[in-house]
């Protein structure tokens, strides 16, 4: 991967988990660490992208020459992703985006009365597919965490959300995918599946990235 391959190509990335909240003290949400969306936003500056990274919670410093927006709701990061349409030709959604929210945040902490309670879902809108349905619509990447039959579904969702790549991970092993340094997924194309064994989240992200290029490039 040649240190200024993605000269001057503008690139926006979600990354880390969505918050759904609950009341002010409760929310839903998953175990994206936001490693992942990082190591990508770091390999892209390095290889010379202008990147802006719409990121949910994390522990994690903004890398060098990257732009951050930090959101908190699904609801946040699609308006903070669909606002970068204009500017933006490579779009990654490396986000662990929540599915569902509550239908209502109350507005006081809820208190205890009965055995059981419930709580009433909405879906989210989904950001990946909003973004590759757009009037200018970037060359649009997606991930795909699964824990079973990764490469079918995989596919599925490729298709179904009209995207360019995927990028599959099995987050069934703890080693790899979730807030583990290192990780390992196939990279599929409506073509062809390319895969790239385990290793650190950095390095790994130097090699999608390459692949990435080469696929917008072509
Ligand atoms: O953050 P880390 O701890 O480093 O972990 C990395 C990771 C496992 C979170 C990452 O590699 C990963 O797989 N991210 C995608 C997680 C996910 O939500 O996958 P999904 O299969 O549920 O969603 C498929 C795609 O649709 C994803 O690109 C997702 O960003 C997108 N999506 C999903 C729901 C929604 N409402 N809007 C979306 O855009």
């Amino acid at each position: 991967f040649t240190s200024r391959a993605l000269d001057g190509v503008q690139l926006c990335i979600t990354a880390g988990p969505t918050r759904e909240a609950i009341d002010p003290v409760r929310y839903i949400s998953n175990h994206s660490s936001g490693k992942m969306g990082y190591a990508l936003a770091t390999a892209a500056a390095d290889a010379g992208a202008r990147v802006t990274l719409i990121s949910g919670p994390t522990q994690l410093a903004c890398p060098e020459r990257v732009t951050r927006i930090d959101v908190i709701s699904a609801q946040e990061m699609y308006d903070a992703a669909l606002a970068q349409m204009g500017d933006c030709q490579i779009f990654i959604g490396c986000a662990a985006v929540a599915d569902y929210r509550p239908v209502s945040t109350a507005s006081q902490k809820i208190k205890k009365h009965e055995e059981a309670m419930h709580i009433e879902l909405v879906r989210n809108p989904d950001i990946v597919s909003a973004v590759a349905s757009h009037s200018q619509r970037p060359f649009t990447v997606g991930f795909a965490a699964e824990t079973q039959d990764v490469l079918n579904y995989a596919k599925g969702k490729l298709e179904r959300k009209g995207l360019d790549l995927i990028v599959a991970n099995d987050v069934s092993n703890s080693d790899i995918g979730f807030n583990s340094d290192e990780n390992e997924v196939l990279v599929v194309t409506p073509e062809q599946v390319i895969p790239i064994p385990q290793m650190g989240k950095n390095q790994l992200a130097r090699q999608l990235l390459k692949v990435i290029a080469d696929a917008f490039k072509a």
